[in-house]
C-alpha cells in the first residue's frame, strides 16, 4: 500500500461510516482541553463527511461541557478505531461551532429524524435528575432546536497507525486549508 492508498482509503472509511450505523468509525472519541487544561474525551456519532474539504460533522447540545471547552479552544482531536484491520485514527485539527441561529445548524435540524430532535429536548447536559425518565420519546420537539448545535470539524493532519503481528506500520498526513494534501510521510509505530 503507498501512502496515497492508506490515506484514500481512511477517508473512505470515515465517509462511509457518516451513513453506515454498523461501521467501527461511527463512533469517535471527540477530545478537547478544559478551562482547566485537563484533556477530555466523549464519544459522538460521526453524521457528515466531505473528503474533500476534510470535513467532518458532528451534532451536540449547545450547553454541554464540551461547546463550551471548543469555543475558548478551538483545538481538537478525533480518535477512532476499526478492528478488521486494527487501523487508530488519530485526526488534528480545529472546529467550528455552529449553532442554532446558523445556516448549517438549521439545515442540519430540518434533516433530523423526531427521535433525534427529542434527545435536545430535555434538561442541560450534565444537570441532576432523580431517576431516568420511564419511557423514551418526548411528546414534542418545539423547543429542542435552540439547543441544538453543530460542530464541524477541519482536519489538519491524521496519524494513522495500523497494529500488525510483528510489523507495526505508522504514516502521518497533513492538510491545508482547502483540504489537499500536502504532505505524508512513513514514521516509526
Ligand atoms: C456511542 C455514543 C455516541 C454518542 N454520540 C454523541 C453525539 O453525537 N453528540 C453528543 O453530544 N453526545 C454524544 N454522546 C454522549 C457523549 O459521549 C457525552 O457523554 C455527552 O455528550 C456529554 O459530553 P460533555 O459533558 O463532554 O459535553 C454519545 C455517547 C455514546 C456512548
Amino acid at each position: 500500500m503507498t501512502l496515497a492508498d492508506v490515506d484514500a482509503s481512511a477517508w473512505a472509511e470515515l465517509e462511509g461510516a457518516a451513513t453506515d450505523p454498523q461501521s467501527a468509525f461511527r463512533y469517535l472519541n471527540l477530545c478537547s482541553v478544559d478551562a482547566y487544561g485537563r484533556p477530555q474525551a466523549r464519544m459522538v456519532v460521526l453524521r457528515r463527511v466531505d473528503v474533500t474539504r476534510r470535513l467532518l460533522e458532528i451534532h451536540t447540545d449547545v450547553r454541554s461541557p464540551k461547546w463550551q471547552e471548543i469555543s475558548a479552544d478551538r483545538r481538537v482531536t478525533l480518535l477512532g478505531f476499526g478492528p478488521q484491520p486494527k487501523v487508530q485514527l488519530r485526526l488534528q485539527g480545529s472546529a467550528e461551532l455552529n449553532g442554532p441561529a446558523s445556516e448549517c445548524g438549521a439545515e442540519a435540524w430540518s434533516l433530523l429524524p423526531r427521535s433525534t430532535r427529542s434527545t435536545y429536548m430535555g434538561g442541560p447536559p450534565g444537570d441532576d435528575i432523580g431517576e431516568p425518565p420511564a419511557s423514551e420519546g418526548k411528546a414534542a420537539d418545539a423547543d429542542g432546536q435552540a439547543f441544538f448545535g453543530v460542530l464541524i470539524f477541519r482536519a489538519e493532519t491524521l496519524d494513522w497507525f495500523q497494529l500488525r503481528h510483528a510489523n507495526n506500520r505508522r504514516a502521518i498526513f497533513a492538510y491545508d486549508h482547502p483540504g489537499a494534501l500536502t504532505s505524508s510521510r512513513w514514521i516509526n509505530p
